[in-house]
C-alpha cells in the first residue's frame, strides 16, 4: 500500500539548506546526466566536420585543443561524467536494495572518489594549456 504525507514544495530551491544528501544526489545526477547529453550533441558536430576532410577535422581538434577554456571545460566534463558514472552504479545497488542503510555514506563516497579521480587528471588535461 502507498502512503502519501504533505511534503511542501521541496523542489523549491529557495529551501536547500534544508535539502538532504538524498536531494543533492538527485539534482547533481540530473544536472550531470543532461551535461552529457548535450555534451554529446556536441561531440557529434565536432565529429561530423571529418565527412568534408580530415584536414577540416584536424584543425577544428587543434583550433578547440588550443583554448584553455576547451581544456578546463574538458576537466569539468571528466567531473560529471566520473560523478554519473559512480553515483549510477551506486544507484543501481540501492534500486537492487544493497546497501540502503548506507546511501549517504555511498553518496558521499562516490563524491570523494569523483573529486581524487578529477584532481589526478588535471596535470594531464591542462598539460600546455596556458
Ligand atoms: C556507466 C555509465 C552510466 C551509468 C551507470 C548511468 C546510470 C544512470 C542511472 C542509474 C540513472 C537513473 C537514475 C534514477 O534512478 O533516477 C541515470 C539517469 C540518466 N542518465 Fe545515466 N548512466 C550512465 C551513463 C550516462 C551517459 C553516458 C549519459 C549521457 C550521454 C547519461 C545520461 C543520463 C540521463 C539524461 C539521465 C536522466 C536524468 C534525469 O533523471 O533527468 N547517463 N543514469
Amino acid at each position: 500500500m502507498s502512503q502519501s504525507y504533505d511534503r511542501g514544495t521541496i523542489e523549491d530551491f529557495g529551501r536547500w539548506k534544508e535539502f538532504s544528501a538524498g536531494m543533492w544526489a538527485w539534482i547533481f545526477h540530473k544536472f550531470s546526466g543532461w551535461v552529457l547529453i548535450g555534451y554529446l550533441f556536441t561531440h557529434i558536430a565536432v565529429l561530423s566536420t571529418a565527412t568534408q576532410s580530415g584536414t577540416m577535422y584536424t584543425q577544428t581538434i587543434r583550433g578547440l585543443e588550443s583554448l584553455a577554456i576547451v581544456r578546463v571545460l574538458e576537466v569539468g566534463l571528466l567531473a560529471v561524467a566520473v560523478f554519473h558514472i559512480l553515483n549510477g552504479v551506486r544507484l543501481l545497488f540501492v534500486d537492487l536494495g544493497v546497501g540502503l542503510e548506507a546511501q549517504d555514506k555511498s553518496f558521499y563516497a562516490s563524491l570523494v572518489v569523483s573529486a581524487a579521480i578529477v584532481i589526478a587528471s588535471v596535470p594531464t588535461f591542462l598539460a600546455g594549456a596556458f
